[in-house]
Formats: structure tokens, sequence, C-alpha cells
């Protein structure tokens, strides 16, 4: 087992995770998906990120029949649509996310970007949410820099848990402003598509040194990613030998000239840049 990260709410949890996007799309027996979860879980990355928006709600059923009689051993990452973020809707929201899960309550449970209904509206149905004892914490995601802090604005505000945004080699805006900022308050940040999705498997130089100290090209990106104590990856594995490799990832320690030469593959940025979501 690899590094954990303390949530703001004192609680720690393992630093690597799993993704769940796209999973539960094909009609069918999802057993594929199902064993790569249970997979994660017994390697003991105990973390799944899903949504109810991936496969609309598939994503969730699978994660229910991955976790069956294991659920108090898991932290179960979930998120509401932002047109559904409204006071009712996300309670709403909430409870068909519960169902599909076939579970009592979310450990966190996400906005999935900013949207049209006020902030405020949001945060009460979580908090009411926590009170009702249907989720533990709460965070947002694909929050930038201003978001951020208009999230801070608001007295809930500063009961967040999380800022999950796209973080990986080729993705490293982040780091002009946002996850300073997000560090300033002690607040994780949760990487999504670390490896850019596959894209960044294709880049021959980062294989080329990935080769050279004996790794996948993947299990480089994944490691890089959580080099630091406040990032958790959640990288989406539904082939049981890449579940395998990424948790190899999860203990991995990179030589500082290693991360020299990915600082010269994959330069850090030098200007402010918008948020980049997938
Ligand atoms: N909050 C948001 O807006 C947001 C956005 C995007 C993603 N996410 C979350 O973050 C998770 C991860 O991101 P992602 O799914 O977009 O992309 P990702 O994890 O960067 O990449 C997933 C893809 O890489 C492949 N892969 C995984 N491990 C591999 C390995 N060791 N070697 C070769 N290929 C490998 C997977 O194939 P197989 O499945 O065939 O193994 C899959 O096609 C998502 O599943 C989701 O839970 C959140």
């Amino acid at each position: 087992m690899g590094k954990l990260v303390t949530l703001p709410s004192g609680e720690s949890v393992p630093s690597m995770g799993l993704g769940t996007w796209h999973m539960g799309e094909r009609i069918g027996n999802p057993k594929t998906e199902v064993d790569a979860l249970i997979r994660g879980l017994d390697l003991g990355a105990t973390l799944i990120d899903t949504a109810e928006m991936y496969a609309r709600g598939g994503a969730e059923r699978v994660v229910g029949s991955a976790i069956k009689g294991r659920r108090d051993d898991v932290f179960i990452v979930s998120k509401v649509l932002p047109h559904n973020a409204s006071f009712d809707g996300t309670m709403r929201a909430c409870e068909n996310s519960l169902q599909r899960m076939e579970i009592e309550c979310i450990d966190l449970y996400l906005l999935h970007w900013p949207g049209n209904h006020s902030l405020e509206s949001t945060l009460s149905a979580f908090e009411q949410l926590k009170t009702d004892g249907k989720i533990k914490h709460w965070g947002v995601s694909n929050f930038d820099t201003s978001d951020m802090q208009e999230l801070y604005g608001i007295p809930e505000g500063k009961n967040c848990q999380i800022n999950q945004v796209l973080y990986n080699l080729s993705r490293r805006g982040i780091e002009w402003d946002l996850l300073p900022w997000c560090r300033s308050k002690g607040l994780p940040i949760m990487a999504y598509s670390p490896i850019e999705q596959g894209r960044l498997l294709e880049n021959k130089k980062l294989k080329a040194l990935a080769g050279e100290i004996g790794v996948s090209a993947a299990q480089l990106s994944i490691a890089w990613s959580i080099r630091k104590n406040d990032i958790i990856t959640i990288p989406k594995a539904s082939n049981l030998e890449h579940v395998c490799q990424n948790i190899d990832a999860w203990t991995m320690k990179l030589e500082s000239a290693v991360l020299d030469e990915l600082d010269k593959l994959f330069e850090p940025p030098v200007r402010k840049k918008g948020l980049d979501i997938l």
C-alpha cells in the first residue's frame, strides 16, 4: 500500500483510487468492469470515483456490484450534475445515486462542475445531506481558482474536502495558481485522467524514459501525478493487467533526475491559463 492523503476533516484516504468513467456503458454483463474494481480494492486502492453522469447511472451500478459485502472498506466518491444542483435537485440526485449503488451513505459527494444553480443552494443541500447521514463529506470538481475563491466566500464553503481536476504530465496548468491556492488552504486535489485517457502513452519520449527505469509509461505518469503528499490519483482501468500495473505505481518513488527529465519533456506552466476540462 502506498501513501494516504489527509482530508481537511482529518480523515485519511488512499492517494490511489479507481476511476469509472465509461464503465456500465455496454449492454450486457459488466462483469469485466466489476472484476477490475474488485481487483483494485483487493490490492488496497479502496477509493472509487464515480458520478451520476457516467453511463447515466450505469457506472454507479457497477460500483454497487463491486462493493457488495465490503461497503465499509471502501471510500466512495460520486458527483451531482450541475443542472441537477438546485437544493431539491441535489437531494433527489443523491437519493438516486444511493439507490443505484445500494448504499446508505456516499463518503464524498462532489459538484461535477460549476453550473447555473447558485452555489449557496447546492451547499445548503450538501450540508442537509450531511445532517441526514446521506453523505459524509462534500467537495467540488473542475473549479478554477476564481471558482474556489467564490466558494470560500460562502460560510459553508470551507467545509469543502477536495477539488477534483484534470491533472497529468500534459496538463500542468493548475501548478500556476490553483494548486498553490488549494495548498494554502490545506485542500487536497484529486487528479483525474492521470494518463490523459491513454493519449500520454503514445508519447515516444515518455515511453523511452519509462523504459529506462523499467516501468510502463502509464506507471510513470501515475507515479508522477502523486509525487506530492496532497494529491490523489484516480486512473480508470477495466483491464486487470492495467489495474495491477497502476496500483504498482502507487509505491514508486521517482528519483529527482527522472523528475527533472519529465520537467524538460512536459514543461511546467509559465503563466495563468484557464482550467482544462475533459
Ligand atoms: N470530474 C471530472 O470532470 C472527470 C473527468 C474525467 C475523468 N474523471 C474521473 O477520473 C477517472 C480517470 O480518468 P479517465 O478515465 O478520463 O482517464 P485515464 O484514467 O487517464 O485513462 C483511462 C484509459 O487508460 C487506459 N489505461 C488505464 N491503465 C492503463 C495502463 N496501465 N496501460 C495502458 N492503458 C491503461 C484505460 O483502458 P482500460 O479501461 O481498457 O484498462 C482507459 O482507456 C475517470 O474514470 C473518472 O472517474 C473525472
